[in-house]
């Protein structure tokens, strides 16, 4: 531990630090418990022993000094946990050091970029209060937001001109760092060169969007006036490099400390209910900004709680939204309860036309998601027939093998059978094996890790283009394509994924399910600059070929007993003489 960082630790009082996250009660002369922040508990067993600085929970294990306890809750690195800790006991940080010039110098590119950020919430904020401004005063007057409530929310006004937040900012940073804002637009010339910039938000009020920990990092900007001259509602700022739209939940700089304590958030889809809500005293409510949500938000929320009261529009985006998002948060094992309001209002109105106890009321009645999507089955497809029954248990299906927990996959599988009234046996099966196995690839990615054959090949395909090793797995590739189309999928994804990221791609930040990306990330840290001898390449890719084949030859053969079995005998033969294609290849890698 550095200097700095014992310094740290010694002036800071871990109960107190910790006691922002934890209520805690005194338990002894030096101890203190409380109901662990990482595990679900009902009866404390968390103790923070204040002599030792130390804390330990007797249920799930966890336990360690103040940097291990701000590492877990905040989800950060040490140094930052160090920093974070100065930070609260108000220890001045020493100058930060850097690995290297880049990384100074994206840091510092981050800190212009925030600082334009501030300037132009300033200048909005301004804007509101001029002249200029009247209009978007008395719409959100109109909407029944109040100074205090603009003020709490920096809420602005984007004027009708091209040029005047650009005169405003353009001594702060140079144009390139004005285009990487997001602030700004410009248009394509002949040339190719990009043109003159101007204001991306006009004629909008501005919502600013902060990260957690509260800094301005986008906007998003909502039209004045509707119809086609306007342009749509709802303009965002582009993905910069400080803004990343599904890594954003639109409020969690005011709201984590409310999660915490009330241990659920409230999910609204906009911008407008989230506020609505908030400043009616509903502190604990997030927007995802009117998309699902993804996982990088679910990690992001589950720092906080588990626990989710969705609250999305009932038109049909709303439910769509909500369905995925129901998806992804059961998936990562949260507890998720959905309201739908009376009327088909959004948050936003209902809480201005019934008052905030009816919404309160509302949150109180939530659904289990179970519920909510078995009704939706229900309403999407009737089930009067035997075939408005599959649709629905198919709507369904997917939902069920989400489930991480088999008894509560049992549960949601039975409602679902009551539900729908289903009795034909075929249907009964599938619930059935839809309770059994849970998704496939979960299994898969956790189970079968990398041979070392595939090691090596990935480490090829990772290695600088010109090199050795490199030329030999492209050229066996090219030579044997059929073969490798019938290798592993995430390995094939896998080389796609390196190429992707030598032409600049973030090969990542297009991943879908959670635990490929996460095999994939740990993979990349892996491999990237060990090379191979291309003998080694040459062997690793003759034993991925064999063992792709040997795969296709046992799925052959289950399919060929299969088909003799139904007494499909045409395709048994063309099934047969597949094999022994695959068996052919097989002899000849030898
Ligand atoms: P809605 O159209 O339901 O907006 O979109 P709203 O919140 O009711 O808007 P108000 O009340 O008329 O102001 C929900 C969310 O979807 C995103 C925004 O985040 C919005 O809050 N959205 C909507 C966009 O990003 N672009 C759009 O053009 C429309
Ligand atoms: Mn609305």
């Amino acid at each position: 531990m550095s200097d700095f960082a014992q310094n740290v630790k010694q002036q800071a009082d871990i109960v107190r630090i910790i006691g922002e996250y934890v209520r805690l009660k005194k338990a002894g002369a030096q101890n203190f418990s409380g109901l662990c922040p990482f595990h679900s508990e009902k009866t404390p067993s968390f103790s923070v022993h204040a002599g030792r600085q130390f804390f330990h929970c007797f249920g799930c294990g966890q336990s360690g000094d103040v940097f291990t306890f701000v590492q877990k809750i905040e989800n950060v690195s040490f140094p930052e946990a160090v920093r974070t800790v100065a930070q609260k006991c108000g220890i001045a940080l020493p100058k930060r050091e850097f690995h290297s010039p880049e990384e100074a110098a994206e840091h510092r590119q981050r800190a212009k970029l925030i600082d334009l950020h501030e300037a132009a919430a300033q200048w909005f904020e301004e804007q509101l209060r001029s002249g200029e401004g009247a209009a978007a005063r008395a719409y959100l007057a109109q909407r029944g937001l109040d100074e205090k409530g603009i003020a709490r929310f920096r809420i602005g006004y984007a004027p009708d001109s091209f040029h005047a937040l650009r005169e405003r900012l353009q001594g702060m940073a140079d144009l390139d760092t004005l285009r990487q804002s997001g602030l700004f637009s410009w248009k394509e010339q002949e040339d190719g060169q990009p043109g003159p910039i101007y204001s991306r938000f006009r004629k909008r009020i501005t919502f600013p969007i902060a990260n957690e920990g509260g800094r301005i990092i986008a906007f998003t900007a909502r039209a004045l006036e509707s119809g086609e001259k306007a342009g749509p509602k709802y303009m965002n700022s582009p993905e910069t490099p400080l803004y990343s739209k599904g890594h954003v939940l639109f409020n969690l700089d005011k709201a984590r400390q409310a999660i915490r304590e009330a241990d659920f958030a409230v999910l609204v889809e906009g911008q407008m209910d989230c506020i609505s809500a908030y400043l009616a005293g509903i502190t604990n409510v997030l927007a995802t900004s009117g998309t699902a949500f993804t996982e990088m938000q679910a990690r992001l929320l589950a720092r906080y709680s588990k626990r989710v009261i969705v609250n999305f529009d009932p038109d049909t985006a709303g439910a769509n939204a909500a369905e995925k998002s129901i998806g992804l948060l059961t998936e990562e094992g949260f507890e998720v309860k959905i309201v739908t309001l009376d009327g088909g209002l959004d948050p936003d109105r209902f809480i201005r036309e019934n008052g905030v106890r009816a919404y309160m009321d509302a949150l109180r009645t939530a659904r289990r998601y179970q519920e909510y999507l078995i009704e939706r089955a229900r309403v999407q497809f009737p089930p009067r027939s035997p075939e408005a029954k599959v649709k629905a248990l198919n709507f369904l299906l997917p939902h069920i093998r989400r489930v991480p927990n088999a008894i509560a996959r049992n549960e949601f599988a039975t409602d679902a059978a009551q539900s729908l009234g289903i009795d034909s046996s075929l249907m009964r099966e599938e619930l059935k094996q839809a309770v059994a196995k849970r998704r496939d690839f979960v299994a898969s990615a956790q189970a079968y890790p990398l041979t070392r054959a595939e090691q090596i090949l990935l480490m090829a395909f990772a290695a600088a283009p010109g090199s050795e090793a490199r030329h030999t797995a492209e050229a066996a590739l090219a030579r044997h394509s059929e073969d490798f189309a019938r290798i592993r999928e995430d390995v094939q994804q896998m080389v796609h994924l390196l190429r992707a990221r030598e032409a600049g791609i973030d090969p990542l930040a297009a991943m879908q399910e959670p635990q490929q990306k996460q095999m994939l990330a740990s993979l990349f840290v892996s491999v990237h600059d060990a090379e191979p001898a291309s003998a080694e390449v040459e062997a690793a890719m003759l034993t991925v070929r064999r063992l792709a084949l040997e795969q296709q030859q046992r799925e052959l053969r289950g399919s060929i007993l299969e088909a003799e079995r139904t007494g499909r005998m045409e395709d048994a033969l063309q099934l047969t003489r597949h094999a022994q294609e695959i068996t052919r290849r097989l002899r000849e890698l030898d």
